[in-house]
């Protein structure tokens, strides 16, 4: 699959730091944006970062910000680069590696599921800050006894952690138990609302239950299948998609 970077004439110069999309709208429509040296006036025209865009006669860097979903199979790196291991970048197609994009957090190497790989640097840096508590769905099969309404509460109202020999404070999280399956293996959803390293395994953990998959299935209400063998698909988001994380992250 070819990416196509053909992006509406507003947006290009919004995401360059002209103005905000309404204030960029009235500046094309007076006239003072040209497009390889023609006047512009309709700001849903589509442009590329090829085309020479100016403001007043002033060029403008229009580094075309780009947003996928990639949905990273269990056993591969959260990583641009690796020696060793598979990683993301071997998911990403060739014309594209100039475009300097990097996922927005971490997944762990055996953890699956919904993955935002973005060269926008601020929606990444929002996305992964406690501030704006983006909600982030797994789903986890677990080994060990089931969990009890009491444990469950004492997630909902977040928690002292000490598995790392200090004291750790865990936000609130929501956990909701799910049917057992027939093979008898136990499953749950845990949404967080923040992002520590390793956190769902290491609640788990701390009520004596062990994970034994995880998948991410939604971040910021943007959902995906929770079957695994959906894996190792990358695809641009969505407009849809992308304003949710705008919303969720007051970029809207
Ligand atoms: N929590 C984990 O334990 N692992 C992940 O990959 C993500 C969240």
């Amino acid at each position: 699959m070819i990416y196509n970077v053909l992006m509406r004439l507003d947006r290009i110069l919004a995401n360059s730091g002209i103005g905000t999309r309404s204030q960029v709208r009235d500046i094309i429509s007076k006239g003072s944006v040209q497009v390889n040296g023609a006047v512009v006036k309709d700001a849903s025209s589509h442009v590329s970062e090829t085309d020479s865009i100016t403001v007043n006669g002033v060029e403008i860097n229009c580094q075309t910000k780009l947003y996928f979903l990639f949905d990273k199979p269990d056993g591969v790196l959260t990583a641009m680069e690796d020696k060793r291991l598979p990683c993301v970048a071997d998911f990403i197609p060739p014309e594209l590696i100039s475009k300097k994009l990097s996922p927005v957090g971490r997944l762990d190497y055996h953890t699956s599921g919904l993955l935002i790989i973005t060269n926008d640097g601020e929606l990444s840096h929002r996305l992964q800050s406690p501030k704006y508590e983006v909600p982030k769905t797994y789903l986890a099969t677990f080994r060990g006894i089931e969990w009890t309404e009491e444990e469950i509460n004492t997630v909902s109202g977040g928690f002292t952690i000490r598995d790392k020999g200090y004291a750790e404070q865990i936000a609130p999280a929501e956990l909701k138990p799910l049917e057992k399956s027939g093979d008898g293996t136990a499953q749950a959803l845990l949404t967080l609302y923040e992002g520590k390293t390793h956190e769902v395994r290491r609640i788990f953990a701390h009520f004596e239950k062990e994970v034994t998959a995880l998948r991410r299935i939604e971040l910021a209400g943007i959902k995906i299948s929770e079957d695994p063998d959906s894996c190792g698909t990358l695809r641009p988001l969505t407009d849809e998609e992308l304003k949710k994380l705008f919303d969720a992250t007051g970029l809207s």
